[in-house]
C-alpha cells in the first residue's frame, strides 16, 4: 500500500558504470527505499566491465529497479519533489540512460532536475551514513574508476587536489585479482585471500611516496611488478598457494600505504579537521582499518562510508537534497561528462 509521504523526498538514480540503482531520500536524509541490481555476472567472463553491454543491462533495468525503490519506499511518483542523476564521470552509454530516464521523469512529472557528480556523491555517502556534518573535509575516493583526493568545502564546493595518474586503486585490485586466478570485480576476492598471507613477504613498489608534496597516485607499475613476480614463481613451477596469498597481502599492502600516506598529506596541508572517505575501495578492511590509526594519531575526525554505501549505490545520490534545498536546479540542456578526473 502507498501513502502520501510528508517530507520533500526526491528519487536518485545511480548508472555510471555497471550498476542500475535507484533510490528514494527524503530531505532528512532518510532513505526510504533502494534498490541495485548489479552487472557483474554479464562481465565476470569478460574480466572488466564491457560498455556495450552495462548500456543495454542500464536500458533493461532501469524502468523495473525504479519502480521497485518506489515500491520499497512506500511512496508514488506524486509523493517526489525532485529526480537526481549521476551525469559525471562514468561510462558515455551508461551515464546516457540514468541521464534521459532523469530527465522524461522531470518534464513528466514537472519537477526539478537535479545533476550529481558521482565521486562528490561517494564522498557525500559518509554524511548520509552519519547524520553528522562533514564540511569542511579532505575527501577521498577510492573506487574501480577513480582515486582522487578533495577539498571539500560544501556539497557544492569541491576542489581536486590530486589522483591517479594511470589506474585507479580498484582497477590494480580487479587486475592484480585476475592475474591471481580470482574472479571479476577481483577486489573483495583479493581482499579476503591476502588475510591469510604475509604483507611483507614482497617488497612492491610504492610511487611516490617518497614525495610528500606531490598529491599523486600511480597504480599501474605496481600491477606489473605484481605480474613480473608471478611469472618469475611459474617458471620454478607450480604456483603454491601460500606464495599467492603472500602476493596478494604484500600488494593490499602497497596499495594501502600509497593511499593513506596520500589522505594524511592532505589532511597535513590543509588542516581541515576531518577526513571522508568513499568508493568501492573503502569497503576494504585493511585500509578502513590503517587509517583509523592514523587519524587517531594524527588527532583528526574519519569518517568511512560504511561497505554497503561505499560500492556503487544510489543513496549517496542524496547529495542533491542540497541543491533541491537551495533551488539550484539543471535545465534539460545537462549533458553526460564522461571524462575521467585526472591531474
Ligand atoms: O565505487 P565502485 O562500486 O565503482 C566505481 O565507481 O568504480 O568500486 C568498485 C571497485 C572494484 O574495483 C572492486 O574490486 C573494489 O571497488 N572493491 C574492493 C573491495 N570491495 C570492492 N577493493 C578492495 N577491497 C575490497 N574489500
Ligand atoms: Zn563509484
Amino acid at each position: 500500500m502507498t501513502r502520501s509521504y510528508p517530507n520533500r523526498c526526491i528519487l536518485a538514480l545511480e548508472t555510471t558504470c555497471d550498476e542500475t540503482a535507484a533510490a528514494i531520500v527524503d530531505e532528512q536524509f532518510k532513505v526510504l527505499g533502494e534498490v541495485v541490481a548489479s552487472q557483474d555476472r554479464l562481465h565476470e567472463k569478460y574480466h572488466g566491465v564491457v560498455p556495450e553491454i552495462a548500456a543495454r543491462a542500464h536500458l533493461e533495468q532501469i524502468l523495473p529497479v525504479i519502480d521497485t525503490a518506489l515500491r520499497r519506499a512506500g511512496v508514488t511518483l506524486r509523493d517526489l519533489s525532485g529526480i537526481a542523476v549521476a551525469y559525471t564521470p562514468g561510462l558515455a552509454g551508461s551515464l546516457m540512460i540514468g541521464l534521459t530516464a532523469a530527465k522524461a521523469l522531470a518534464v513528466a512529472l514537472r519537477l526539478p532536475l537535479l545533476g550529481v557528480n558521482h565521486l562528490h556523491a561517494h564522498i557525500y555517502a559518509c554524511k548520509i551514513a552519519t547524520g553528522q556534518q562533514i564540511f569542511p573535509c579532505v575527501g577521498m575516493v577510492v573506487s574501480g574508476g577513480h582515486s582522487s583526493i578533495y577539498v571539500c568545502r560544501g556539497a557544492v564546493n569541491f576542489e581536486l587536489l590530486g589522483g591517479t595518474i594511470d589506474d585507479a586503486a580498484g582497477e590494480a585490485f580487479d587486475k592484480v585479482a585476475h592475474l591471481l586466478g580470482l574472479p571479476f570485480p577481483g577486489g573483495p576476492f583479493l581482499a579476503r585471500l591476502a588475510e591469510e598471507g604475509d604483507p611483507q613477504r614482497f617488497a612492491f613498489p610504492r610511487p611516490f611516496i617518497h614525495e610528500p608534496d606531490r598529491l599523486q597516485f600511480s597504480f599501474s607499475g605496481l600491477k606489473t611488478a605484481v605480474r613480473y613476480t608471478l611469472e618469475r614463481i611459474r617458471e620454478k613451477g607450480e604456483l603454491p598457494s601460500q606464495l599467492v596469498r603472500d602476493v596478494a597481502a604484500s600488494f593490499q599492502a602497497a596499495v594501502i600505504d600509497c593511499l593513506v600516506a596520500k589522505a594524511v598529506r592532505a589532511v597535513q596541508m590543509t588542516r581541515l579537521p576531518r577526513l571522508c572517505v568513499g568508493g568501492g575501495v573503502a569497503a576494504n578492511r585493511r585500509l578502513r582499518a590503517a587509517l583509523n590509526a592514523d587519524a587517531e594519531q594524527g588527532g583528526y575526525e574519519l569518517i568511512i562510508a560504511p561497505p554497503k554505501l561505499c560500492t556503487d549505490n544510489a543513496v549517496m545520490g542524496g547529495i542533491a537534497i542540497e541543491k533541491l534545498v537551495v533551488g539550484q536546479f539543471d535545465d534539460l540542456s545537462l549533458d553526460i561528462q564522461p571524462g575521467l578526473v585526472r591531474v
